[in-house]
C-alpha cells in the first residue's frame, strides 16, 4: 500500500527521534517516498543527515530554509502528502498540533494539510507527561479531527521510569498506516449504525448490573465503517476502550436508553450491528435510595428489558441489513441459528466466548456467521479490526444485492438468511 506514495514523516524532539530513523527505512522499504520534517528539537537527538540518507531527500528543518524559489515548502509538501506521520510526537508536538500553532516547518505544515489524507502520530514521552490530563485532552481533540493514533507501549522509559509512553515499534507504525492507506471507500455515502459496550441496569444510586464488555469489538466495526466511507453512527454503553474519532457517538447506559437511540435512528440506516452486550434482564424497580443491610438475605427481582434486535428485525425493511452478535459459551452453532430466525437477523455472528482470545475484553476474536439456515462463514482468531473489516464486507454484499434486487423489481430477498429468517422466526421461535 506504501509504493509509490508521499509520506510527510514528522520527527519531533524526544530521544525516541533515534526510532524514526527505523520508521524512515520501513516506510522507503515499503516503496514510500517519504519526506522528513523535523523540528530544532529534534535534530539535537538524531542528526538530519541520518534521515537524508535514508530517504534520499532532504531533510527540511527551518521553515525559511526555501530550496526552491518557485515553491513555498510546508504548502507543496502538505499539497503533495498521501499520508503525514508524526514520530515520535513529544507532548509539546501534540498541544502545538491540537491549538493550532504554527512555529515552525513541522507544525506549519500541518496546518497547511487538508485532512484529506491520513494523519497518524506516535507519541512518545515520560509516563507520568503521558498521563497528563491535558496531554490526554489534547490527544483527544485531535482524535476528533480524524488524527489516528499509534498508542506508546508500556516498559522501561529512558527517563528511568517504567510504564506508558515509550514509542510504537516502528514496524507497528508502518503497519497502521499502510492498513489506513489500504481500507477502500467501499461504504461510501452508506449509513451504518453499530452498538457497542455494556449496558448498565441501576438497583440503587450506588449499585448496578453490567457486564465485560470492553466496548472493543464494536468500536473496531465503527472505526473501519468509517475508514470505508460510511457515515456511522455508534450507539456506546459502558466500555473501557477509546470510542474511534469521526463517527456520531451516542452515550447510553441502560438497555431502555439503547432501545430508544436505536430504534430512533433505525429509519435512517442501511447496515446495523448489534455488537453490544445487552441486559437481558434488569432489577423490577430502581430505589430511589441506597439499599441497607438489614437482613442477611436480600431477594433482587429482576425484569426483561427490552430486545432491540428482535424488534429492529420486527420492523426491519426490505433493504436494511441486521447483523446481531451472539457470545456463547457452548452449543454455538445450535444457539446462533435459532437466534437468527426469533430475531429476523440476516446475520449472528457468533463467539465462543469459553476460548482463549475471543470475546470481552481481547484485541482479538474468533467468530462464525450464522443465518437462520446455517453457517456462512468462519473467520478464526485475528484482530477485531480484521473482524470488523470482513463483518463489514458481508454486510455491504447483502446491502448492495438488497439494491440490486429492489433495481430489477424483484422480491427474492437477495442475502441468504434475509428471506428464511422470516418464515424460520415463527417456525423457531425460541428463548436464547
Ligand atoms: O466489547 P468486547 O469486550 O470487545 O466484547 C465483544 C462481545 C463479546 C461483547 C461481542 O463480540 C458480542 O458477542 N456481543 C453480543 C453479546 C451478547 O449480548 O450476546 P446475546 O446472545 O446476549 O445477545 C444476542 C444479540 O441480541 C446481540 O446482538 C445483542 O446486542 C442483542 N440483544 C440482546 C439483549 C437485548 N435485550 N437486546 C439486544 O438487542
Amino acid at each position: 500500500m506504501l509504493q509509490g506514495k508521499t509520506v510527510i514523516l514528522g520527527v519531533t524532539g524526544g530521544i525516541a527521534a533515534y526510532k524514526a530513523a527505523a520508521v524512515a527505512s520501513k516506510l522507503t522499504q515499503a516503496g514510500a517516498d517519504v519526506r522528513v520534517v523535523m523540528t530544532a528539537s529534534a535534530t539535537k537527538f538524531v542528526a538530519p543527515l541520518t534521515f537524508q540518507a535514508i530517504t534520499r531527500h532532504r531533510v527540511v528543518v527551518d521553515t525559511f530554509d526555501e530550496e526552491d524559489a518557485a515553491v513555498i515548502s510546508h504548502i507543496d509538501l502538505a499539497d503533495r502528502a498521501d499520508a503525514v506521520v508524526v514520530a515520535p510526537a513529544t507532548a509539546n508536538a501534540l498541544a502545538k498540533l491540537a491549538l493550532g500553532l504554527g512555529d515552525d516547518m513541522l507544525s506549519t505544515t500541518l496546518l497547511a494539510h487538508r485532512g484529506r489524507t491520513p494523519v497518524l502520530i506516535a507519541p512518545a514521552m515520560n509516563v507520568h507527561m503521558y498521563a497528563n490530563p491535558i496531554v490526554q485532552q489534547h490527544m483527544e481533540t485531535l482524535r476528533g479531527r480524524g488524527v489516528h493514533f499509534v498508542e506508546p507501549g508500556e516498559g522501561f522509559l529512558a527517563c528511568g521510569y517504567t510504564g506508558k509512553g515509550r514509542m510504537a515499534e516502528p514496524e507497528q507504525i508502518a503497519d497502521k498506516l499502510s492498513a489506513l492507506l489500504a481500507a477502500p471507500r467501499d461504504l461510501d455515502g452508506v449509513r451504518v449504525l453499530v452498538t457497542a459496550g455494556a449496558t448498565v441496569e441501576r438497583i440503587d444510586p450506588v449499585r448496578y448490573l453490567t457486564n465485560d464488555s470492553s466496548g472493543k469489538m464494536g468500536f473496531a466495526v465503527a472505526e473501519a465503517a468509517r475508514a470505508r466511507g460510511a457515515r456511522v453512527t455508534l450507539v456506546a454503553g459502558r466500555a473501557d476502550a477509546q470510542p474511534p474519532a469521526g463517527v456520531e457517538l451516542v452515550r447510553v447506559e441502560s438497555a431502555q436508553d439503547m432501545y430508544d437511540a436505536v430504534l430512533a435512528r433505525f429509519p435512517e440506516t442501511d447496515i446495523v450491528v448489534k455488537a453490544a452486550a445487552v441486559a437481558d434482564y434488569r432489577p423490577a424497580a430502581r430505589a430511589d435510595r441506597k439499599l441497607k443491610k438489614s437482613a442477611d438475605e436480600m431477594t433482587l427481582t429482576l425484569e426483561r428489558t427490552p430486545d432491540i434486535l428482535k424488534e429492529l428485525g420486527a420492523r426491519k425493511r426490505p433493504d436494511q441489513v441486521l447483523i446481531g452478535f451472539a457470545a456463547e459459551t457452548h452449543d454455538v452453532a445450535q444457539y446462533a441459528v435459532l437466534k437468527a430466525a426469533s430475531k429476523r437477523a440476516d446475520f449472528i455472528v457468533a463467539n465462543d466466548v469459553s476460548q482463549p482470545g475471543v470475546g470481552f475484553g481481547h484485541d482479538t476474536n474468533a467468530v462464525s456467521v450464522f443465518t437462520a439456515d446455517g453457517l456462512v462463514e468462519e473467520l478464526p482468531l485475528q484482530s477485531k479490526r480484521s473482524v470488523a473489516d470482513r463483518l463489514l464486507t458481508i454486510g455491504r454484499e447483502a446491502f448492495a444485492a438488497r439494491a440490486a434486487a429492489a433495481n430489477a423489481g424483484t422480491s427474492t430477498g437477495a442475502s441468504a438468511g434475509a428471506s428464511g429468517a422470516s418464515s424460520a422466526s415463527e417456525a423457531r421461535e425460541t428463548s436464547t
